[in-house]
């Protein structure tokens, strides 16, 4: 196991929510990194998941009490805010969070809070409901706003039945975010720019002709791209995905729109990637009012007009132009044709996959991509997107700089 997070010191802050199950895990997945975890509970977590259970796995003391005479013998409160290099608090409950906010210190946990001065990351765990509630939303703004890192909630099923957004991330993904805050930082001082997700092209006021898409690439490499220092603008289509911590998002629809706000972008940037699944056509007239249907017609015809290609655009550009990098998503000859097209728009490296591989590309968390530039080419195997961002940025990071 790689020992990503060797001596790091995590406090490892525990509300009570019923995610605080997943914190045996979270723990174990830490500690196998080189990381030492000191455990906080809340009174309410104790009755999710057991301080002899998080001792058990964190091979430490679980600290809970403000006021236990024994506790402060050893490792006092002030001593403890001091140890910590991270503050992780998950899961936080909308409870916990709203007590942040008011800078309240009614128990061990808040009281570390107000007298750490460690960076502070906040894992939101909550009914849907909660966590769109209007006071939790203002009070995670505010806590961003102060600089903490807000990392999640997930959308998917809850506890409770419900459905929506307010799941915390999974341990692997916290594991993720805690490497990447501790990580190298290789891609100091650059911004990238980088689209993302399907494109939406009009037919008439209510259809669009659009494609499966689902943004997570390009998501994971914005966010894997400011977890390593870059300055990051992601211009996303329409997608049902989180904005990463520390990016810049610029929502567009049509191909014509990400056109225009990539070409705005990209002469400011050093870096600009091309993840998104561009519409090559968009239907040549609009109709003003919803198309109706034609009783005697069994066809319709919709005459299309090429789009502008994008990453073409930006790599032709003379002055100011980035290091641009394209993808290619193709369901044969996955070589043949990103070569041609690393070679057709002038790019500097093309990301090749093969979408016709069942649970990779489209929509799926997974990937492999086939890396191919002027010089070189590298395979990198299957793995979770986010792996990919990282390891895709580190080679174009050692391309870029060789360059300089
Ligand atoms: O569609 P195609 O296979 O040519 O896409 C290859 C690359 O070109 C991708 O990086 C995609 O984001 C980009 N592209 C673009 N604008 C288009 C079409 C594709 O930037 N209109």
């Amino acid at each position: 196991m790689e020992q990503s997070l060797a001596g790091k010191k995590i406090l490892l802050g525990i509300s009570g929510g019923i995610a605080a199950y997943k914190c045996a895990d979270l723990t174990r997945r830490l500690i196998e990194r080189g990381a030492q975890v000191q455990v906080v509970m809340t009174p309410a977590a104790k009755e999710f998941i057991t301080p002899l259970t998080m001792q058990a796995v964190s091979g430490r003391p679980v600290s809970d009490s403000l006021l236990d005479p024994a506790a402060e013998a050893s490792m006092g409160h002030i001593e403890l805010a001091k140890w910590a290099d991270l503050i992780l608090l998950a899961p936080a409950t909308a409870d916990l969070i709203a007590r942040m906010r008011a800078g309240m210190g009614n128990d061990l946990l808040t009281t570390l809070i107000l007298a750490s001065n460690a960076p502070i990351a906040v894992a939101p765990a909550m009914n849907q409901q909660m966590y769109a509630n209007i006071a939790t939303q203002e009070n995670l703004a505010a806590l961003a706003q102060r600089g903490m890192m807000i990392w999640g909630p997930a959308a998917g099923q809850q506890a409770c039945g419900d459905v929506g957004y307010g799941r915390m991330l999974e341990p692997m993904e916290l594991v993720g975010h805690c490497e990447g805050f501790f990580g190298p930082k290789p891609l100091q001082n650059i911004k990238l720019a980088i689209t993302a997700g399907p494109t939406r092209e009009a037919i008439d006021p209510v259809r669009y002709i659009s494609n499966h898409s689902s943004g997570k690439m390009g998501f994971a490499i914005a966010e894997a791209a400011a977890n390593m220092g870059a300055t990051v603008t992601l211009i996303s289509g329409p997608v049902s995905l989180a904005t990463p911590n520390d990016v810049h998002r610029i929502d567009v629809e049509s191909a014509e729109q990400m056109h225009q706000i990539a070409m705005e972008h990209a002469v400011n940037n050093d870096i600009f990637i091309s993840c998104a699944a561009v519409a090559d056509y968009r239907p040549s007239n609009v109709a003003e009012q919803k198309i109706k249907k034609n009783a005697d017609n069994e066809h319709m015809q919709i005459e299309m007009v090429k789009n502008p290609d994008i990453v073409a655009s930006v790599a032709a550009l003379t002055k100011q132009r980035p290091f641009t990098v394209g993808f290619a998503a193709e369901t044969q000859d996955v070589e043949q044709y990103a070569r041609d097209k690393l070679k057709k728009k002038n790019l500097d490296l093309i990301c090749a996959n093969d979408v016709s591989v069942a649970g990779l590309g489209f929509n799926s968390n997974d990937n492999a991509l086939h890396l191919y530039w002027n010089t070189g080419e590298k395979a990198l195997a299957t793995a979770s997107k986010a792996q990919l961002a990282k390891q895709l940025l580190n080679i174009i990071a050692s391309d870029l700089f060789r360059k300089k």
